[in-house]
Parts: C-alpha cells; sequence; structure tokens
C-alpha cells in the first residue's frame, strides 16, 4: 500500500510545521520513557527528521539515532540536510519498517504517526521490538483522529476529518489506531507501560495550520479513492482556508496517545 500523504520536499515542508506544533511534547514524552546522554535510538518512518534531531541533541556525542523511512525523497533531503548539520551522532537510511533487520542494537524506538499508516503494525512492532536491547525503551505516538474538535462547528473541518480517515483507512492503516497503541505495545510483551494523551491547538500558529496544510497534502488519495470529486475538493480546500484564517475559529490537531514501556531483560 502506499502512503497516504505526499512525501518528497511538499511532505517534509509539512512535517517541518508538524515539528513546531508537536516537537515539544514529543520531547517530554522521550525524557519520561527514559531517553538520555549516551543513548542509541531508532526513529522508525522519520519522515524530515525533526524528532531525529531531537532525540541526537539528549543522546549527545556518546549516543546515536538512526532514522529510517520509506520514502525515497524525503532521505535524500534528510542527507543532504545532514552534510550541512555536521551532526555526527544522526543516520538516515532509506527502507521499510518491516525489513528493519537489526537484533537488540537499540536503547530505545520510538515512532511517530507511523503505526496508523501501516496495514500490518503488529510485525511492524515486532520489527522494532526485535531491534531493541532487552530492557530497552519503545515510545510511540499516534493519532485518534475522531478526537479532532473545532471551534465555532465548520464543515470543512469535519469533511477533512471524514475524508482523511476514509483515505488512510482505504490505503489499508487506521486513523483511529491512536486509542489502539497501548493495546497493542501491550500485546507485543511490553512491560512497565505508560501513557498521556496531548492534543495541540490554538487560535493561529502551526497547530491550527495542520488541518488545512494535511488536506492539501491527501489530495491525489482522495481521488485516486473516489472519496470525492475535484471540484469539490478545491470547495474543501477553499473553506477550509478561509475557517484557518479566521483569528476568531479554533482548530485542533487530533487527540494523540503517546505510550510508551521497556522489552522485557
Ligand atoms: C506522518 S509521517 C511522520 C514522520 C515523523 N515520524 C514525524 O513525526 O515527523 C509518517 C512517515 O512514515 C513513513 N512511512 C510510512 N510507511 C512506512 C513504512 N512501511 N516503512 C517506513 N516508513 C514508512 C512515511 O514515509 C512518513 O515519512
Amino acid at each position: 500500500m502506499s502512503y497516504v500523504i505526499q512525501g518528497g520536499e511538499e511532505g517534509k515542508a509539512r512535517l517541518s510545521i508538524l515539528g513546531q506544533a508537536m516537537n515539544r511534547y514529543s520531547i517530554g514524552a522521550l525524557e519520561k520513557a527514559g531517553l538520555q546522554p549516551g543513548s542509541k535510538c531508532l526513529d522508525a518512518g522519520c519522515g524530515g527528521g525533526t524528532m531525529t534531531y531531537a532525540m541526537a541533541e539528549i543522546a549527545g556525542s556518546g549516543g546515536h539515532v538512526t532514522g529510517i523511512d520509506h520514502d525515497v525523497e524525503i532521505i535524500r533531503l534528510n542527507l543532504q540536510e545532514l552534510d550541512t548539520k555536521h551532526a555526527g551522532n544522526v543516520s538516515f537510511r532509506q527502507g521499510e519498517v518491516y525489513d528493519l533487520h537489526e537484533v537488540e542494537e537499540y536503547d530505545m524506538a520510538y515512532a511517530r504517526f507511523l503505526l496508523s499508516h501501516l496495514t500490518d503494525p503488529v510485525l511492524a512492532i515486532a520489527k522494532i521490538m526485535h531491534a531493541l536491547k532487552p530492557g530497552g525503551y519503545f515510545i510511540a505516538e499516534d493519532v485518534h483522529f475522531s478526537g479532532h474538535f473545532c471551534y465555532p462547528a465548520n464543515e470543512a473541518f469535519e469533511t477533512y476529518v471524514k475524508w482523511y480517515t476514509e483515505a488512510v483507512g482505504a490505503n489499508g492503516g487506521d486513523a483511529e489506531f491512536g486509542v489502539k497503541l497501548y493495546t497493542y505495545l501491550e500485546t507485543a510483551g511490553l512491560t512497565d507501560m505508560q501513557m498521556e494523551i496531548v492534543q495541540p491547538a490554538g487560535i493561529s500558529g502551526p497547530a491550527k495550520q495542520m488541518s488545512l496544510v494535511t488536506l492539501e497534502k491527501i489530495k491525489n488519495s482522495v481521488l485516486a479513492n473516489d472519496i470525492t470529486s475535484e471540484e469539490e475538493f478545491t470547495r474543501i480546500v477553499g473553506e477550509l482556508r478561509a475557517y484557518t484564517e479566521n483569528r476568531e475559529s479554533i482548530i485542533s490537531m487530533p487527540r494523540i496517545f503517546q505510550v510508551w514501556g521497556r522489552k522485557p531483560f
């Protein structure tokens, strides 16, 4: 199955806005989950790598973070950027999460907004668990799309939530995955588990922008899956843009579940 949101350069630009909205919450969870100087980490489905770098900053020169993603173009851009950043404790590799070959190599594995896109999250979780050292930490964050809200009520926003959910489902994923994350990770054998929920929202700024930016980047999937017509898609984008630009409106990101635990010794 293909990935539902446009990748490459435009995808990386979108993920940069996502990082501005989300990274401080993600970093907080990583610290609570045990990320520390010297940690050797995996960022599975790293996208544009904003969290790969954030983790590397905490892991320090004695640690290392490997970002993997199946998007060839985004990894090419990440490697280009890495050349200019001179971050010696970061590396990027193109690859499928299902093809992870590492065995008991990482102190921490992280996957943000990856599992909800996968046709086989159980296999992906098993591969990530395999790559973790005994006692290593696994932390995942994922979306519960029906937990979105806006105020005042808006048809274009509700349509976006519906279309995104349908498009992800048509591509074999599950936009409601976040609420199931704890159960999946517990079933995979994690211990000492914890869960938190975050939900960025705003009257301005990156959290408010994310719905419009994401809608624009799922156009191909929405049309390819006959979810709506091009004309209707354009109309809804225009309405959501006007609603987003209105300083009186409040728009949230999805409800986001953060779950972590340890691989047994
Ligand atoms: C919503 S983005 C999140 C990116 C990044 N984790 C972040 O939060 O900024 C999901 C990423 O997972 C990648 N992805 C989707 N399916 C994948 C797979 N089967 N193996 C590896 N990466 C995958 C996509 O290319 C995309 O970059």
